[in-house]
């Protein structure tokens, strides 16, 4: 069997700087090496939040879009919705009669999101146990996530020991996550930048949305001629997700060495997105014009991911008596 590595990215809004460094990266670096590369739309888990359906499908096609833009390459990579697989359902259920409550009322996530006023459903619950079915159903080694998802990586291996222990067999293989450079990148606030708490710095953004957004960033008030600690800075560690070594020493000189304000910094981040983004917000507006290639591309994913998703679930019904 072909070793294969398997992200799903939720379409809850428009994609930002953690999404990119912390997994999109990583996704689109894989896909020269040796692995079979599933990457998906993950439109079922975003709708325990996102519930209007204009909008969902609006972010849906936009993530399509993104992810195209970025340098996914459809003929190295299977890219698809998760709702072209419905198999997926099936799945989640039998994992559902095999997992302690316990486990699904230790999320960190579930617990994040309904201290942040998210409604308590019981599909936000489940969510844990949906995402083990999707990626377990593609049978991956290899999981690329940022920092917040690990907890759910883990959860997936214990529900595919569970699994596997109760019907005596050997369906499904133990994935391991896998986290980039970046597992935890910093908003504009300092807190886990996420399009769910409104501190993000999105990929689409240019010109003076971005210019204020990039001052924004948060910062303490060390007078200008002090000296300043790079280590603490929310601009410094979001310059350095794309400065280069050398960079990154001078500019930690020039925070060390005071006489610096932090907008001259700012400056310098602020370049550094606007040049990095460049490309892709050209080719986004190309492939913008392109709404048939976008769907036809999902649609020969979906294909290919629904031949190995309906394999599985075979495996599994045999496996606990339901074929
Ligand atoms: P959000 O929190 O903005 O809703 P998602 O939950 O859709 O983002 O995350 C998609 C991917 O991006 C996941 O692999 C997640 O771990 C990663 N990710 C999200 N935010 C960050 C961040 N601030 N730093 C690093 N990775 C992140
Ligand atoms: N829960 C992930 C997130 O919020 C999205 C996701 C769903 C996912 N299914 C997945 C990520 C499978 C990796 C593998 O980012």
């Amino acid at each position: 069997m072909p070793k294969r590595i398997l992200s799903g990215v939720q379409p809850s809004g428009k994609l930002h700087l953690g999404n990119y460094f912390g997994a999109i990266q990583q996704h689109i670096a894989l896909q020269d090496g040796d692995y079979e590369r599933f990457y998906f739309i993950a439109d079922f888990h975003a709708l325990t939040t996102v519930q209007n359906a204009p909008l969902l499908r609006d972010y849906i096609k936009g993530v399509a879009i993104d992810y195209l833009a970025l340098g996914l390459d459809p003929a190295k990579s299977v890219f698809f919705r998760q709702s072209d697989v419905p198999e997926v359902q099936e799945i989640a259920w039998m994992f559902s009669c095999v997992t302690g409550m316990g486990l699904l009322e230790r999320a960190h996530s579930y617990k994040d999101k309904i201290a942040k006023n998210i409604k308590p459903t019981v599909g936000l619950f489940y969510y844990p146990l949906l995402m083990a079915a999707d990626i377990l159903i593609y049978k991956p080694h290899l999981v690329p996530v940022g920092q917040d998802q690990v907890q759910h990586v883990e959860m997936t291996q214990d529900m595919a020991g569970y699994f596997n222990q109760t019907f005596k067999c050997n369906v499904f293989i133990r994935p391991e996550a896998r986290m980039g450079q970046a597992p935890k990148v910093p908003g504009v606030d300092g807190e886990k930048m996420s399009k769910s708490y409104g501190n993000t710095i999105d990929l689409q953004m240019d010109g003076k949305e971005l210019k204020k957004v990039v001052m924004g960033v948060k910062t303490d008030s060390t007078p200008v001629e002090q000296a300043k600690n790079p280590d603490t800075c929310n601009v410094f560690a979001l310059y350095a997700l794309f400065a280069n070594d050398d960079e990154k020493a001078a500019l930690a000189a020039r925070y060390k060495a005071g006489g610096m304000g932090y907008g001259d910094a700012k400056k310098l981040l602020l370049d550094k997105v606007s040049d990095y983004f460049g490309p892709y917000r050209q080719k986004r507006a190309e492939l913008v014009a392109r709404p048939d290639y976008v769907e036809d591309v999902l649609r020969e994913g979906a294909k290919r991911a629904r031949e190995v998703a309906r394999a599985t679930l075979s495996e599994a019904k045999t496996a606990c008596g339901l074929a």
